[in-house]
């Protein structure tokens, strides 16, 4: 069966995680995926492990793209029908449909990229996409669960917005640069924060271990995980001595300390070599902590003085390279607000 996943960003976060967790996937739109599976279920079960993922549909094979064909595949009262990659209007062509059926009613989209999960959700929508070229007609399956996604943002028990938390689906998607399922794994936050790494992975089914040098953030990632049912070994230590208390780790997955979150442009020069030396120190002793083969997804801040572009990542094209492959760099995400980019990189130690 064909199915079209719809992520809430198109950027190259979004399109590494679907890579990585969706074999196969080929990107159809800047924001929709196409790929296969067996079941429905499946499909489903792909979908809901992404952070980027908002909406799945699959494609109708017995539907076609006109107005007859769509009447007589809705079942809801509420329909909604836009045409994939393309906007325009399209009411005549609701109304037409809503004529033949002779009862219910109809949400124009906002855009090619349908209805809201919300709307979609709260009204209960057949909603169908129509692509024209290729005369297929697509119906949403699933929509990601907004309410649970808002929660673990807003409503956990330890939040500080200051200290520079990871949004929910933001930190998924880098646990998703993994490639693993999850199960039988032991994947490790060494900067943990407020514990967002730790509690996506241990949504995916990870044995999470965490760490961080300040013991408030420590207990506050352990309340975080309490309040999901959620434990893990957690340890107040520098993230350069992880060695002394963690060995046989899967996976690495963190946002690390950044630096100052507003500085002057002059200070750019003293950060960056400093931020350089902690991350050197760390990847050294992670090499002690990681399993062979065993992977670490970390965000590296990149700083701009007005002149000159410095990117803490260029660490890894020193000596680290004899003990780690650098499997993917220049993968993105930014903070609207924010001064200072952070690429993600993964790394295979060796
Ligand atoms: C950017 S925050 C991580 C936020 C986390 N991803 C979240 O969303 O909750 C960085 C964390 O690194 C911790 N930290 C700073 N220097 C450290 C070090 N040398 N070793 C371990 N943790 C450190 C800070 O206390 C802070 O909690």
């Amino acid at each position: 069966m064909q199915f079209l996943l719809f992520v809430g960003a198109n950027n190259t976060l979004a399109a590494e995680e679907v890579a990585v967790q969706i074999k196969e996937a080929t990107q159809e739109y800047p924001n929709v995926y196409l790929f296969s599976a067996g079941t429905i279920d499946e499909a489903k079960s792909l979908a809901r492990r992404l952070g980027s993922s908002i909406k799945l549909a699959v494609l109708m094979e017995k539907v076609s793209p006109d107005e007859k064909s769509i009447a007589s595949a809705i079942k809801e009262k509420t329909f909604s029908v836009s045409l994939l990659g393309k906007t325009g209007p399209m009411g005549k062509f609701h109304q037409e449909i809503k004529d033949l059926k002779g009862k219910g009613r109809f949400i124009l989209p906002k855009d090619s990229f349908g209805l809201s999960p919300i709307i979609n959700k709260k009204h209960k929508v057949d909603e169908f996409f129509i692509n024209i070229e290729k005369l297929q007609v697509w119906t949403t399956i699933w929509v990601h669960n907004f309410a649970h996604w808002i929660k673990k943002d807003r409503h956990m028990p330890r939040i500080d917005p200051r200290a520079g938390m990871l949004p929910p689906k933001i930190a998924r998607s880098m646990v998703n640069l993994v490639p693993f399922s999850g199960e039988g794994k032991t994947l490790l936050d060494p900067f943990c924060g407020s514990g967002r790494v730790l509690v996506e992975a241990a949504e995916l089914g990870y044995t999470i271990a965490g760490a961080d040098i300040i013991s408030k953030q420590v207990s506050d990632t352990e309340e975080n995980l309490r309040s999901m049912n959620f434990s893990g070994l957690l340890e107040v230590l520098d993230a350069t001595h992880l060695s002394t208390k963690f060995s046989n780790i899967d996976a690495i997955v963190t946002e690390p300390f950044l630096g100052k979150s507003k500085f002057r442009p002059d200070e750019v020069r003293y950060m960056v070599p400093g931020l350089g030396k902690l991350y050197l120190g760390c990847l050294k002793d992670w090499l002690k902590v990681l399993k062979p083969g065993g992977f670490v997804v970390m965000v590296f801040p990149w700083f701009s003085d007005g002149k000159k572009v410095y990117k803490t990542s260029e660490i890894i094209d020193g000596k680290l390279k004899l003990s780690y492959n650098p499997l993917k760099r220049g993968i993105f995400y930014s903070r609207p607000d924010a001064d200072v980019k952070r690429e993600i990189v993964i790394l295979q130690k060796k």
